[in-house]
């Protein structure tokens, strides 16, 4: 394995600092809460070793949600991250091909990338509203093609897979006896009812996902795997022995708890996350400068200058952190020309996330060449 740190890691806000930024437009979740805030009291909790697979109540309250899909099909990961990397490792070795499609969340290149695999890149375009094209996957098959690696809703455009397409794509995995990952990490921020999970279509589909990006507690570090394949999740399950036995228990019981009054307080986020959308909607309807594809779901969007538009890339992101503290994700994120970029609008509250496209507006006219 060749490690190599990636753009999204290095310049997140995160690594950034917090504190260096005002108005936080290149997140890709709502806004963090407090521990205080979650009202659970982990005073009688055992810190001891966990059931290796993962509590077994969270993960029937996670398959519950999914016609034909049982918590023993469930595997608890640390993270989506986590996920990603024991599917990836697991899978594949540097003798195979695998298809992914691009952009993507970094490390679905990344890992595999680092592995040394043959990677079949497959392009989504602006022109053709970021859709999924499945000639292109049939096309780009060949005979040692291991698995076909997708994002649904995407990141970072927020386009959907039809359900049409998801069903052709887990017969083309059927057919060609590889795998297709499909990483779900947004699926509970959809804004509509989302099509099926992909693992319930398919034995051949892998189904990835997180607490990360709707509930606003990525810090514990909680996500899954799911498949309906037993021998898969044996091996998934001995590469997390092989990383970390098993995940936090501390994790587990927050998530679990969280996930248990979700009813409760998600309304209230995702009523939050559809204002701030009805803003950004009703800005870029007329914007001057900038054209998008609008998102179906999660959080975040990728908007681009118009062609037409002669503006100083570099200036443009530095006057939008230095003087105005407004932060988005440059293209290079996602291996894309920069002059599109990530732009989140569930992390901040209306009135900064207001302030956050003013600023834009602003970086945007002081950097025209
Ligand atoms: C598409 C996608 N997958 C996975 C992840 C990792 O999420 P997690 O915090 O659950 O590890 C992210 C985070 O940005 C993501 O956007």
């Amino acid at each position: 394995m060749q490690y190599k740190r990636m753009p999204i890691e290095i310049e997140s806000p995160e690594s950034l600092g917090y504190d260096s930024i005002e108005c936080n437009l290149a997140e890709s979740s709502v806004r963090d809460i407090k521990y205080k805030d979650l009202g659970i009291d982990l005073n009688q909790l055992v810190l001891a070793y966990d059931n290796h697979i993962g509590k077994p109540a969270l993960r029937k309250l996670i398959a519950q949600e999914h016609a034909g899909i049982s918590e023993k099909d469930v595997l608890l990961t640390v993270g989506a991250a986590g996920a990603l990397f024991i599917i990836n490792t697991s899978l594949l070795t540097k003798e195979d091909h695998l298809i992914v499609v691009c952009p993507n969340y970094a490390t679905n290149i990344e890992t595999p990338r680092a592995i040394g695999c043959d990677i079949s890149f497959i392009d989504l375009s602006f022109e053709e509203q970021y859709a999924l094209d499945l000639e292109k996957i049939k096309s780009a098959l060949r005979p040692n093609t291991k698995l076909i690696s997708i994002t649904t809703p995407h990141n970072p455009t927020g386009t959907i897979v039809e359900k049409k397409i998801l069903e052709n794509l887990c017969k083309l995995a059927e057919d060609q006896g590889c795998y297709l990952l499909v990483d779900e990490t947004y699926r509970d921020i959809a804004f509509h009812n989302v099509t099926a999970l992909a693992a319930t279509v398919s034995h051949k589909a892998i189904s990835v996902s997180s607490v990360s990006k709707a509930y606003g507690i990525p810090g514990i570090r909680l996500g899954w795997v799911i498949s309906r394949d037993p021998l898969l999740q044996e091996v998934f399950l001995a590469a997390k022995e092989q990383i970390h036995i098993c995940n936090s228990i501390i994790d587990e019981e927050i998530g679990y708890q969280t996930l248990l009054k979700k009813e409760t307080y998600f309304p209230k986020i995702k009523e939050e996350v559809m204002a701030n959308f009805a803003l950004l909607k009703n800005w870029m309807q007329t914007h001057q400068y900038l054209e998008w594809i609008e998102p179906s779901g999660g959080v975040v969007c990728f908007p681009r200058f118009k062609k037409i538009v002669n503006i100083d890339i570099e200036a443009f992101y530095k006057t939008l952190l230095k003087k105005h503290r407004t932060y988005v994700g440059p293209g290079h994120w996602f291996e894309q020309s920069k002059r599109s970029f990530r732009l989140g609008f569930g992390w901040e509250q209306q009135t900064s996330f207001i302030r956050g496209l003013a600023n834009i507006d602003k970086a945007i006219l002081e950097t025209l060449l």
